[in-house]
């Protein structure tokens, strides 16, 4: 009879203490802002929450009366569970439709460009060239910008008063010095440095005293090409250079020598490529005659490799004179040279 009575008590005490927490918790609940709905969930049901603690407690309740009172307490964790998710959920959806009142989100806007930045179009064609030449076996050589006569005219057989010297409008200094007007002027410098056998390439920047216009700029690139050994013969600067084309352009190109002058080289000539856009047939890149001009070249003048001291019965050397600038304007079809001076990024950025 007494443990009858023990055990009416205590799930009467377990009872009131369910309906006490049911009571603060769903009044808690039903005031609280958004924000304070996690705080009311820890408080009832966390791990040391009151309601937690309770079903702990469930373990004291006799056997007999466990499973009622087990199954009440259960329910109210369930029912505040849902009431605390309701409203939570409820709080979501108001901030949310006020959101979309006071922000806007325009998904049809396209997403920026992440703005890279990118090599040069001429450092490109540069760096391209100089990976063909350097895998032939060519060295890579640089020269002073700032040169005297005779390293730009006189050692390359232009003497005072040449009519060459015309085709060349110099940038003269106040000391007698001048830019230089083409790569050209690393070859004296090597011959004075070394012995053949040896070939080279010498990338750089050049200047003339000239009016801008879309195909001539005051600075500009060339690349030069020596090679001195023995037997060498316009057959070799034909081969190396067809192959330097075709490289560039990634395809099968027509080449011929046509003669031409240039006091360096002898004989000397340029080298025409046949058109690419008409397939040599004629258009108006080619003016109609299916060839565009592409570089100065040709065998190394005895002169110029005496002044090296140079046995020229045994040694001969071919030069040539890439044109970046030119060379890029055809690549990439661009018919203004003042393109890669400008500082027009939305052109440059299409490299
Ligand atoms: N230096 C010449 C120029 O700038 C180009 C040139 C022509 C270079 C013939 C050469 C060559 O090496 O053989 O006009």
């Amino acid at each position: 009879m007494q443990l009858f009575l023990r055990l009416v008590c205590y799930r009467i005490k377990m009872k009131e203490k369910l309906a006490k927490i049911a009571q603060a918790a769903e009044a808690e609940i039903a005031t609280a802002k958004a924000e304070e709905l996690e705080a009311i969930r820890v408080k009832y049901l966390g791990r040391k929450g009151e309601l937690t603690q309770c079903l702990r407690g469930l373990a004291n309740v006799p056997a007999q009366e466990r499973p009622q009172v087990g199954q009440l307490a259960n329910q109210l964790k369930h029912k505040l569970e849902e009431l605390i998710e309701t409203k939570s959920g409820s709080a979501k959806t108001k901030q949310l439709s006020g959101l979309a009142d006071k922000e806007w989100l325009d998904t049809t806007i396209l997403p920026t460009k992440h703005l890279l930045g990118s090599r040069h179009p001429l450092a490109q064609l540069q760096r391209k060239l100089e990976a063909f030449f350097t895998s032939i076996g060519f060295e890579l050589a640089d020269g002073p910008h700032l040169e005297d006569d005779y390293h730009n005219f006189e050692g390359l057989n232009i003497p005072p008063d040449h009519p060459a010297r015309d085709a060349h409008d110099t940038f003269w200094l106040k000391n007698g010095k001048l830019l230089r007007t083409h790569t050209s002027t690393v070859q004296v410098h090597i011959l004075e440095k070394r012995k053949p056998p040896f070939r080279i390439i010498i990338p750089g920047r050049v200047y003339r005293y000239e009016a801008i216009d879309a195909s001539h700029e005051n600075t500009f690139n060339q690349l030069e090409g020596f090679m001195v050994d023995e037997g060498m013969s316009m057959e070799h600067l034909l081969g190396i250079l067809q192959t330097m084309l075709e490289h560039i352009f990634g395809c099968k190109v027509k080449v011929r020598f046509r003669p031409s002058y240039f006091p360096f080289v002898e004989p000397g000539a340029e080298l025409d490529m046949g058109c690419l856009l008409c397939n040599a047939k004629g258009c108006r890149t080619c003016k109609n005659t299916g060839w565009i001009e592409m570089l100065g070249c040709g065998m190394t003048h005895p002169k110029v490799l005496e002044l090296g001291g140079f046995d020229t019965h045994k040694y001969t050397g071919f030069a040539f004179g890439i044109g970046i600038d030119r060379l890029a304007m055809m690549l990439h079809k661009i018919n203004d040279i003042r393109l890669f001076n400008g500082a027009d990024l939305r052109e440059l950025r299409q490299f």
